[in-house]
């Protein structure tokens, strides 16, 4: 049956849908699981949302996505969201990347193991476990899968423990779908409903609050990793009384391709009115404008509702990865 790694992943599902003569009538429904839940599930299929009972399944299990990117593809992305998230300090080990930001956030300070690392694999793990002890901090890998598989399994065998799962996911610009109309939000700063919505080049300090909030803090390396990128875009949304109530990131890079998404984070009190998408909507004006014709953002698979909202607006997964994190 389904567990929560699922959410996220292509599922084909087997439902009763009545009886005949005393045998049930089965019909497949092939789709992305956006959802999971003690009485139901809901899937993404071709046709759209299919929410389906859990008394309704008489079978369930993942099944491949349809197309896999290709490795280049996946190393492209990668390169392009480490750009969008620069760790101040970094080093080479071959083509690997090795990154510290004061331990803010497991991307800047974990190294990123694609490419060749000029040695064999056991003597690379071996030299950034000591960079990172150099460093004073625990070393992390990112492995991006399957491209990295072969390094988990290296690490499986070190004992390193990992976080829970992360989901790429991409979307072609123009995204699918726009905030709905009477939703109260104007994306380009009018206000409407007294909500606006605007782009600025540095983030404001509540801004910066919101997101300390989010991360855990903030060290002086957070500043970098947020601003150290030629194309980058802080929204910030306003409620009629000037506070404010939602935020959200936008870059450019990958060759101006990518424009990624990040801190996108909505204040409890103001949640299921629009904001996020209208947040979303706005970087990808911004970010189309500059010539992006894909978005991509990192989201954790058991984020239930941040899945939701980005299924919601066309995106899907393009590769997973896993924070491998060396044992004490
Ligand atoms: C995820 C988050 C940004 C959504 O913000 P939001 O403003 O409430 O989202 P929206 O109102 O724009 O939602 C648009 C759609 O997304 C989906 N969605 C949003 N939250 C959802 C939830 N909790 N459960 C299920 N679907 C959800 C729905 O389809 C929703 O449309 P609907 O309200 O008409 O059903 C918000 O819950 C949040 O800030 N969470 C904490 C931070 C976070 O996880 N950020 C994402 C990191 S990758």
């Amino acid at each position: 049956m389904l567990r929560q790694q699922d959410v996220g992943h292509r599922i084909v599902v087997r439902r009763i849908v009545g009886i005949r003569e005393g045998r049930p009538l089965f019909s497949d429904a092939l789709g992305e699981l956006v959802e999971l839940s003690e009485t139901h599930l809901t899937l993404a299929t071709a046709q759209g949302p299919l929410r389906v009972p859990v008394t309704q399944v008489h079978r369930a299990k993942r099944v491949p996505p349809t197309r896999r990117p290709t490795a280049a593809a996946v190393v492209a992305l990668e390169r392009a969201a480490d750009e969008a998230w620069p760790a101040p300090t970094r080093d080479r080990l071959g083509d690997w990347l090795l990154r510290t930001a004061d331990g803010w956030t497991g991307r800047a300070n974990s190294a990123l193991p694609i490419g060749d690392p000029d040695r064999p694999l056991p003597a690379a793990v071996d030299a950034v476990e000591r960079w990172y002890a150099a460093h004073g901090q625990p070393a992390m890998i990112n492995t991006p899968l399957p491209l990295a598989a072969p390094v988990g399994a290296e690490l499986d065998d070190r004992g390193w423990g990992s976080r829970p799962p992360t989901l790429v996911q991409t979307a072609p610009l123009p995204l699918a779908a726009r905030p709905a109309a009477g939703a109260g939000i104007a994306a380009t700063g009018s206000a409407a409903a007294g909500t606006s919505i605007e782009l600025v080049a540095a983030p404001s300090d509540a801004w910066l609050a919101v997101a300390a909030g989010r991360k855990g803090g903030l060290p002086d390396a957070a500043r970098h990793v947020l601003t150290a990128v030629d194309e980058v875009r802080f929204a910030h949304a306003y409620a009629a009384d000037g506070t404010l109530v939602a935020i959200g990131r936008g870059t450019v890079t990958g060759q101006g391709r990518w424009l990624g998404l990040s801190l996108i984070e909505v204040l409890p009190a103001a949640r299921r009115q629009g904001l996020a998408q209208a947040v979303i909507a706005a970087l990808a004006d911004w970010g189309a404008a500059l010539g992006a014709t894909h978005a991509f953002l990192q989201v954790e698979q058991r984020n239930t509702a941040a899945v939701a909202l980005y299924q919601r607006l066309g995106f899907t997964t393009h590769h997973t990865y896993l924070t491998r994190v060396a044992p004490h």
